[in-house]
C-alpha cells in the first residue's frame, strides 16, 4: 500500500527563484511564502546563506527571513553550504539548514567549489554547531540520477556519499535528481541506497523535471514508502551550476495527483495555484504547472 499522508516541503522560494536573472524583491519573496502557508504547505525552503558573487538572487536572504511572518505550524529552512553560511542563517532562526554535497565529483567542483570529499569535512562543522543550537539538518545529494558534466552516477557512490553524509551526523537525506534524467526503477534503486542509512521517514525526493520524468518518480518512490518530496510551486526552478535542468516538479502537479490517489496533503489546490500564479506574474510568465495551466484556463 501507498503511504496515507506526504509531506511536501515547497522549496520555490528557494530553489525556485535562485536561477531567475532578474531581482525579485524581497517584498515579493516574502508575499510568496505567505501564500505557500496559507495554501498550507507546513515546510517551506526559504533561500540560501551562499556567496553572493555565485547566486545573486539570494543576497538578500537574512532580509527575507527577517520578512516573513513566521506560523507556528510551519517550519522554515535554509541553504548553508559552510561555517560562514551557517553563522549568518543562525541570526535567521530557521527550523532546519540544508547542506549540499553531490555523488558526482564535476558537479561538486562547479556548483561548491571542492571536491566531494572537501565538502563533507565543510561540513562536519556545519552540522555539529547546527545541532548544538538545535537546528534539524537536512543533506542534499545532487546527481544522484545523473550529471551534467560527467553523465552517468554509480548506485555505489550514491551509496557513499549517503554514507558519509550520516556519517558527519546529517539528520536526513534528500535523493536529488538536478537535471531530471532519473527514471522510475533507477530512483527506486537509488532511494534503497540512501534508505540503508537513513530511516524511511528522513530520505525525501527531490526530483526536476527536465525530461517530464518527475511525478512518475514520486509514484516510484511512494512505492517504496518514500513520504517526503521537494516541490516548487509553478515549476519554477534549476541549478545555476545545471545549465539546461528545468524547474523542480510542480508542486500543484503533485498534490493533484496526490489528491487522486487519496494521499493527504494538507494543502488548498486552489490557494496553491494562486500562489503559483502570482509569482509567475512577478516573473512576466505563464506557470510551468500543467495543472495551474488547467485550473485557470476554467
Ligand atoms: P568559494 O569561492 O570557494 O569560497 O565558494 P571561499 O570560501 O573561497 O570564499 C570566497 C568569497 O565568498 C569570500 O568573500 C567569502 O567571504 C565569501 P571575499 O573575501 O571574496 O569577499 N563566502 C560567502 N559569502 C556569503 N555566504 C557564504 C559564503 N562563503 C564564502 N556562505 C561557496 C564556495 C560554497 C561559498 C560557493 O561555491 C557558493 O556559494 N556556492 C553555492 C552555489 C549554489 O548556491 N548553488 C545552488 C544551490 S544547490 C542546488 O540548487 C541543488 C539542490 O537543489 C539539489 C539538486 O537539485 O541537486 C539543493
Ligand atoms: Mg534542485
Amino acid at each position: 500500500a501507498l503511504p496515507q499522508k506526504v509531506t511536501l516541503v515547497e522549496v520555490g522560494p528557494r530553489d525556485g527563484l535562485q536561477n531567475e536573472k532578474t531581482p525579485v524583491s524581497t517584498e515579493h519573496k516574502a508575499a510568496l511564502v505567505a501564500m505557500l502557508q496559507a495554501a498550507g504547505l507546513t515546510e517551506i525552503e526559504v533561500t540560501s546563506f551562499v556567496s553572493p558573487k555565485w547566486v545573486p538572487q539570494m543576497a538578500d536572504n537574512l532580509a527575507v527571513m527577517a520578512a516573513i511572518e513566521r506560523r507556528a505550524d510551519v517550519r522554515y529552512s535554509v541553504l548553508t553550504p559552510n561555517l560562514k553560511g551557517l553563522e549568518a542563517a543562525l541570526l535567521a532562526l530557521p527550523h532546519e539548514v540544508v547542506v549540499f554535497a553531490a555523488a558526482s565529483e564535476a558537479f561538486s567542483q562547479k556548483n561548491i567549489n571542492c571536491s566531494i570529499t572537501e565538502s563533507i569535512e565543510r561540513f562536519a562543522p556545519v552540522v555539529q554547531a547546527a545541532h548544538a543550537a538545535g537546528i534539524k539538518v537536512r543533506g542534499a545529494l545532487s546527481c544522484a540520477l545523473g550529471c551534467p558534466y560527467q553523465g552517468e552516477v554509480s548506485l555505489d557512490e550514491v551509496e557513499r556519499v549517503a554514507r558519509l553524509m550520516r556519517a558527519i551526523g546529517v539528520d536526513h537525506l534528500g535523493v536529488a535528481d538536478t537535471i531530471g534524467v532519473g527514471t522510475p526503477r533507477r530512483v527506486q534503486q537509488a532511494l534503497e541506497r540512501a534508505l540503508r542509512y537513513f530511516p524511511l521517514a528522513e530520505v525525501s525526493g527531490h526530483f526536476h523535471d527536465t525530461y517530464g520524468q518527475a511525478l512518475a518518480n514520486i509514484y516510484a518512490s511512494l512505492e517504496v514508502g518514500v513520504h517526503t518530496f521537494d516541490a516548487s510551486v509553478a515549476g519554477l526552478g534549476g541549478c545555476p551550476y545545471a545549465k539546461g535542468a528545468t524547474g523542480n516538479v510542480a508542486t500543484e502537479d503533485v498534490v493533484f495527483m496526490l489528491n487522486g490517489l487519496g494521499i493527504d496533503t494538507g494543502v488548498d489546490i486552489d490557494r496553491l495555484v494562486d500562489a503559483g500564479a502570482f509569482i509567475s506574474g512577478v516573473l512576466g510568465r505563464a506557470p510551468v504547472s500543467r495543472v495551474a495551466r488547467a485550473l485557470l484556463a476554467k
